[in-house]
């Protein structure tokens, strides 16, 4: 246990020392002041864990011990030790934020039991910053490995997205990375210390759904046997992140529509109406429109949604973010195995570059932890990657007929299965392969540039 230092201010000198001989034994460091304004003196010099300051005292009192306390620092707890007859003093000390108040005499064990609590109430909070400060620091935008134009332009509107209140749609094809962004606009906003809630729609059925994200009173239906606070109501102040809003029921679509619109809703069986202040940060991996089509999704919560949508492309779509994501992967696996890998062997890459990642990030990524734990050597092989992995024909979205993908991205689709044909026909060489395509070398390096196709046979 780490060491836990205690201030004791009282002007008699006997209380101290009882009081300071009593902790030390138990092994607290043990500061004293004879005054409060010494005492004070003391915790600006820092290291001071909790405060015992006795009340009745010639300079400061206790109350404006915890008043000059509460100002410095209010994270320092403050124990005031009060004559038993004092209660009037107790309660004042109480309302300015003194953690808590013993009677003298002081019982010891009491004492004890007390700075304990305060021990575990400063544990608590030092431990909940560090979490806070570890998540900030695992969802800041620098965190997202990328290097392909699209991505960049997908962080540049997610980075200024964030500091706005607006409603914000992600969508993209699963594990592209919807919840990663959801997470970065979060602690990229000034939302960042308040709550960030999570609810995933496809996970509930629809009532249960309904009561999850707006909370329900006591016997509201069987088996609501005590109130429930939704989701919405946790996310006050903060951001809720409504994950695979394709899903939602079209009853519930109404009352999300509403407490988007207004900020406010009532709990299932409940008539009061809540007012609360939440961002909402929504993601689908559905086609939106065509649910609108079959009557499965609500045209006015899709509008009210998609006031700022972002895209994330598939992998496929960005292969040149392949090569940064594969090193990004075991780097992070080697540090969690303890193994000493440095990297890949280029046919190892290179086997992966042609791969069409159905399964996107999150695919790449099994994969990788799978190499780095199969793996004997420090250089990952071809032979630590699962065998058979496909380039994948992409017909879905070459399929004239396919109306579900945006027409900006099957035509880049098209133009990259055409281009990466001619390159593999032609071995790499680009000028052969402008040739096949009938157009100039340097327009294919353009496209290519563009689309961010690799020319790995090279
Ligand atoms: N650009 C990136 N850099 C680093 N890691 C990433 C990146 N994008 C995604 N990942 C990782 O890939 C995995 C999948 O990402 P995430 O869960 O955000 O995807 P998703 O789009 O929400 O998927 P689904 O639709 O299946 O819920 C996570 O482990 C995430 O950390
Ligand atoms: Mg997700």
């Amino acid at each position: 246990m780490q060491e836990f230092r205690i201030l004791l201010i009282d002007d008699e000198p006997a209380q101290i020392t009882s009081i300071k001989s009593f902790l030390k034994r138990r092994n607290y460091t043990v500061l004293s002041a004879n005054s409060g304004s010494e005492g004070m003196a003391v915790v600006r010099e820092g290291n001071v864990d909790l405060v015992l300051t006795d009340f009745r005292m010639p300079d400061m009192n206790g109350l404006e011990v915890v008043k000059a306390l509460k100002e410095f620092n209010p994270e320092i707890p403050v124990v005031v030790i009060t004559a038993f007859s004092d209660t009037e003093d107790a309660v004042q000390v109480m309302k300015e934020g003194a953690f808590d108040y013993l009677a003298k005499p002081v019982n010891l064990d009491e004492l004890e039991a007390l700075v304990q609590k305060a021990r575990e109430h400063c544990y608590l909070i030092s431990e909940n910053k560090l979490l806070k400060e570890q998540l900030r620091e695992r969802y800041k935008f620098d965190s997202i490995i990328s290097q392909s134009g699209v991505m960049e332009d997908v962080l540049n509107t997610a980075g200024r997205v964030a500091r706005s209140k607006a409603t914000v749609l992600i969508r993209g094809e699963s594990g592209t990375g919807k919840e990663l962004i959801a997470n970065a606009i979060h602690y990229g906003s000034e939302r960042r210390d308040k709550p960030l809630i999570t609810v995933n729609c496809a996970a509930l059925a629809g009532n249960l759904l309904e009561s999850e994200l707006f909370g329900h009173e006591k016997g509201s239906f069987t088996g609501a046997i005590s109130r429930h606070i939704g989701r919405f109501e946790q996310a006050d102040g903060g951001t809720l992140f409504i994950d695979e809003i394709g899903d939602i029921p079209l009853l519930t679509q109404v009352k999300l529509l509403r407490a988007l619109q207004f900020g406010e809703f009532e709990r299932v069986g409940g008539s009061q109406t809540i007012k609360i202040d939440v961002r909402v940060v929504a993601a689908t991996n559905r086609n939106l429109e065509e649910l609108i089509e079959k009557g499965l999704f609500r045209e006015d919560l899709y509008y009210r949604l998609n006031v700022i949508t972002i895209q994330l492309p598939p992998l496929r779509e960005r292969k040149a973010d392949i090569p940064l994501l594969i090193r990004h992967f075991i780097k992070k696996y080697a540090r969690e195995n303890n193994k000493a890998i440095q990297g890949i062997s280029k046919e190892g890459q290179d086997y992966l570059m042609r791969y069409h990642f159905p399964g996107n990030i999150r695919e790449l990524e099994n994969i990788i932890e799978r190499a780095v734990v199969l793996a004997r050597d420090a250089i990952i092989t071809t032979d630590d990657l699962p065998a058979g992995l496909s380039a994948g024909s992409e017909k879905s979205i070459l399929d004239p007929r396919n109306f579900s993908d945006p027409f900006p991205l099957k035509v880049a689709a098209f133009e990259r299965a055409m281009i990466e044909e001619a390159l593999e026909l032609k071995k790499g060489n680009q000028s052969q392969a402008a040739r096949l395509l009938g157009i100039s070398e340097r327009h294919l390096r353009s496209r290519m540039q563009k689309l961010e196709i690799v020319n790995n046979k090279r």
